[in-house]
């Protein structure tokens, strides 16, 4: 094992990556750090605020800047929002300093997650798994693309946790 190795978690809304972290960071004395809370705080408000006032781009350059940022850090578990894959170079500087990976779910599963939630401002109008079905298609490739997976529609985070762990402490070659 690399010591100090970051761990990130992308994937979709819903896909558990909050969750997830929190017990990756628990379980391998790491230090947490969501994405979305962090841009939240430094900007003193949440994210809808900000999708709200300044718009999404500004939101993605937030985000841009906090992804080269937390990639230049280590010992971190870092959980994504789920647009961080629309910029490529979030990926690969990930990439260079943590171990980076996608969890998945079917657009039902991640209805079942978050379909009661009022927080997300790319799910707040209209019908919500239309939404999440398109989205997730315009982005599935991006998903796909990062090649350590996890399919999460039959796991408990627990599980998804300790998969993640055994590729963590996995020797690298
Ligand atoms: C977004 C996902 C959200 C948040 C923002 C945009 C997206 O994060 O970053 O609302 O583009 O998919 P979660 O994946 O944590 O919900």
């Amino acid at each position: 094992m690399q010591t100090g190795r970051n761990i990130v978690l992308i994937g979709f809304m819903g896909t558990g990556k909050s969750r997830v972290a929190r017990l990756l960071a628990d379980e391998l004395r790491l230090q947490l750090l969501d994405m979305d809370a962090e841009i939240e705080r430094r900007a003193a408000k949440p994210i809808s605020r900000i999708f709200a006032d300044e718009g999404e781009p500004h939101f993605r350059t937030l985000e841009r800047a906090l992804a080269t940022e937390l990639s230049a850090r280590s010992g971190l578990v870092i959980s994504t929002g789920g647009g961080v894959v629309l910029n490529p170079a979030n990926v690969s500087d990930f990439n260079r300093t943590g171990l980076v990976v996608c969890l998945q779910a079917s657009p039902e599963t991640i209805l079942a997650r978050v379909g009661h939630e009022t927080h997300r401002p790319l799910l707040a109008s209209g019908d919500k798994l239309t939404k999440i079905r398109d989205l997730l298609a315009r982005r599935q490739a991006l998903y796909d693309a990062i090649p350590h997976q996890v399919d999460t529609n039959a796991l408990k985070p627990e599980q998804v946790a300790h998969r993640i762990i055994a590729l963590y402490e996995r020797p690298v070659a």
